[in-house]
């Protein structure tokens, strides 16, 4: 405990003095100097720390679920500008590997929804999409509709994936998505409730499976993207990757930031739609519909000055202790 300890020291002094380093909600992340330098504008819109967090806000965040998680979601309600960018039915040979490269130069985190079979075939880019940061979830074993599933099926589909990332590269998933988002009641409840998952929908979907050309891609994506938004694509078509470049570029100009799911239902919590809704405006005082005797009105209070009001006016008061306004 104690070296680990104070590697973990050494490590917070010497990456703080380093200009390379930039502070993510849940992390802190490097960027390779040749990275940074090759793309300057990239590192620009999104190393600051939004207004309102505290550096410790950072540390909080928790890369699972919040204790209040629901059953199932499509989007976070929140304010502030944050998005998760999910990457379904990999891990892919070649398009995983390099959709990786981007998303290290731009230090964005993302969200992958596995497939058993896969894993079972790349277990090196499955451990490499962990070590890297991201975030992995279980989107079944042979990517089969599971609402049209028994239950006992749908539990298999389940803990093969489950259980193959866990020996692959000893990380628990917490969320699933359902493939072609087919799920129905019994097969959220088997999710949540025997697995702890909850089901992990979308907000933008580009249907870039249709392979419609990188630049509707991207153009549907950025088009689509608002706070909270769970954004869909699929790392197993090269022309998605090939899209990610001017998509992210594009967000990361507007201001968004890229958290995992889970850090994402966290934030939820933190900055609820709710949150922004103004205090009720304070309705003025209503005037008096007598003058006040200057007599009166210049020794304050009075009893006298009572009578002069008539039922249902509000008495002005100036003057008192304490009232500042
Ligand atoms: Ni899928």
């Amino acid at each position: 405990m104690i070296p680990s300890l104070w590697l973990g020291i050494v490590l917070s002094v010497g990456l703080n003095g380093n200009p390379a380093v930039r502070r993510f909600p849940d992390l802190v992340v490097t960027t390779p100097a040749s990275a940074a330098a090759a793309r300057p504008s990239a590192m620009l819109p999104g190393v600051e720390i939004l207004p309102g967090l505290r550096d410790t806000d950072h540390f909080e965040i928790a890369k699972v679920p919040p204790p209040s998680v629901k059953a199932s979601y499509s989007t976070v309600h929140m304010t502030q500008p944050y998005v998760a960018i999910t990457f379904d039915d990999g891990p892919h040979a070649t398009n995983t590997p390099r959709l990786l490269d981007i998303l290290a130069e731009r230090n964005i985190k993302a969200t992958f929804f596995v497939v058993g079979k896969n894993v079972r075939e790349y277990p090196a880019i499955l451990r490499r999409i962990i070590a890297e940061g991201h975030e992995v979830g279980n989107h079944t074993w042979s990517h089969m509709a599971l609402s049209t599933l028994t239950p006992d099926k749908v539990r298999q589909e389940l803990s093969k994936t489950h259980d193959a990332v866990l020996q692959a590269a000893g990380y628990q998933m917490r969320l699933m998505r359902p493939p072609y988002g087919a799920t129905n009641l019994r097969v959220k409840q088997i999710c949540f409730q025997e697995f702890h998952y909850p089901s992990i929908i979308w907000t933008v979907d580009p249907l870039d499976w249709k392979q419609p050309g990188s630049s509707v891609v991207a153009q549907h994506i950025v088009a689509g993207t608002r706070s909270g938004a769970i954004i869909l694509v699929h790392d197993i078509h090269a022309a998605t990757i090939d899209a990610m470049p001017d998509t992210l570029d594009t967000l990361l100009a507007k201001g968004y930031h890229f958290v995992t799911v889970s850090q994402l239902l966290n934030l939820g919590d933190k900055y609820p739609v709710t949150s922004t809704v103004p205090m009720a405006i304070p309705v003025p005082e209503p005037e008096p519909t007598m003058p006040i005797p200057a007599a009166a009105a210049g020794n304050g209070a009075g009893t006298s000055l009572d009578s002069t009001i008539p039922s249902g006016a509000v008495r002005p008061v100036t003057g008192l202790p304490g009232d500042s306004n």
